[in-house]
């Protein structure tokens, strides 16, 4: 094995809106659901949701700084920004200009992620690329949404199953052996397949009807994709990097629904205490849900460095993907 180039996760951090909105706030302001449904078939409880004024990249921001903080890297030593979001701050520029000016970042370069509940794995490989090429040694990539603004409060089969909050990780370029004990990003997968567009998607947008739209989707349909698309790009990671199940150690998917990450845990045979479930507090944040996940697991002590990590996701698109990152 030759020495390479790796993307190291020296910091993560996180950020969530101080409003708390329960199953039973949601039944309580008219909408006809129940505490009960939504356990059952989610296993979501509560979400938070943003303040008036409080925009997506407040969230990121907040994050970045956390996370910058964690890995005790300086604003000035950050090269790029990527913010991947479904919620921009506006149609245009990139809420990563944003971000870049609320934390103080003066050089350097920002950009948006459009890959929906798949935007951190997508914005992780784009930073791996730039890191292992040379072109950047510090990278921080931020998930970040407010779907509460784009969520059809009367549309039942969708207001209740999503939050906002924001996650972020500082990446920094460190050198390894070329195998799989190095530290860092071990690989990407991503997949995405326009055929199914419109089972997952807003029924507006700024080039076509000129408003955001809500979100619609065909719950049914994405689930089944979702247990079909994670468990072959899971399948796929493994093989990638001669891993066997149990040699991850970790598995931090995307937060969609209780019962799919249930089902990847299963079949990469880890027990349910390996899986790291934010979904009852957080609901679905889209981009956000693994950052998130992975900062507070790694801030509580259950994840530490040098442990062996599987992210998965699926999500509009459809888009798809997984990462195995060693800490
Ligand atoms: O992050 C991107 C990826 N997203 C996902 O992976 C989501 C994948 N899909 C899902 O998680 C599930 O399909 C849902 C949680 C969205 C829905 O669960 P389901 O078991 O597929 O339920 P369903 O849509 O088939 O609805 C079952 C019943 C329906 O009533 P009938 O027709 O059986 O009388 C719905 O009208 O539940 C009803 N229903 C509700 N009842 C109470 C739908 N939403 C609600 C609700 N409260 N909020």
């Amino acid at each position: 094995m030759s020495a390479i180039r790796r993307s190291v996760i020296t910091g993560c951090g996180s950020y969530l809106p101080e409003t708390i909105l329960t199953n039973n706030d949601l039944a309580k302001r008219g909408i006809d659901t129940s505490d009960e449904w939504i356990v059952q078939r989610t296993g979501i409880k509560s979400r938070h949701i943003a303040a008036d004024g409080e925009y997506t990249s407040d969230l990121a921001a907040k994050a970045t700084l956390a996370a910058l903080k964690h890995a005790d890297v300086k604003i000035e030593a950050v090269d790029i920004v990527i913010v991947a979001t479904t919620t921009p701050d506006s149609t245009f520029p990139a809420t990563a200009a944003r971000v870049q000016e609320k934390i103080g970042m003066t050089r350097g370069f920002a950009f948006d992620v459009q890959a929906a509940c798949s935007g951190f794995i997508y914005a992780l490989t784009l930073a791996d690329n730039f890191i292992r090429l040379g072109q950047a040694k510090t990278i921080v990539v931020i998930g970040a949404e407010v779907l509460s603004r784009i969520v059809d409060w009367k549309d039942r089969s969708t207001c209740v199953l999503f939050g906002d909050g924001a996650g972020a990780v500082v990446l920094q370029a460190q050198d390894g052996k070329g195998d799989k004990t190095d530290r860092g990003i071990l690989s990407t997968h991503l997949y995405s397949d326009g055929r199914y567009y419109d089972f997952l998607c807003a029924d507006g947008g700024v080039g076509s009807t000129q408003t955001t739209g809500y979100i619609r989707m065909e719950g049914k349909e994405v689930f089944r994709h979702a247990v079909t698309n994670l468990s072959k790009v899971v399948d796929e990671a493994l093989l990638a990097n001669d891993l066997q199940p149990d040699e991850i150690e970790w598995l931090v998917p995307h937060q969609a629904n209780m019962r799919i990450m249930e089902g990847n845990a299963k079949k990469l045979k880890l027990p349910k205490e390996r899986v790291v479930i934010t979904i009852s507090r957080h609901a679905n944040t889209a981009a956000a849900s693994i950052p998130l996940a992975l900062a507070e697991a790694v801030a509580d002590g259950r994840i530490k460095q040098g442990q062996l990590i599987m992210f998965n996701t699926m999500g509009a698109g459809f888009t798809w993907g997984a990462a195995v990152v060693r800490l």
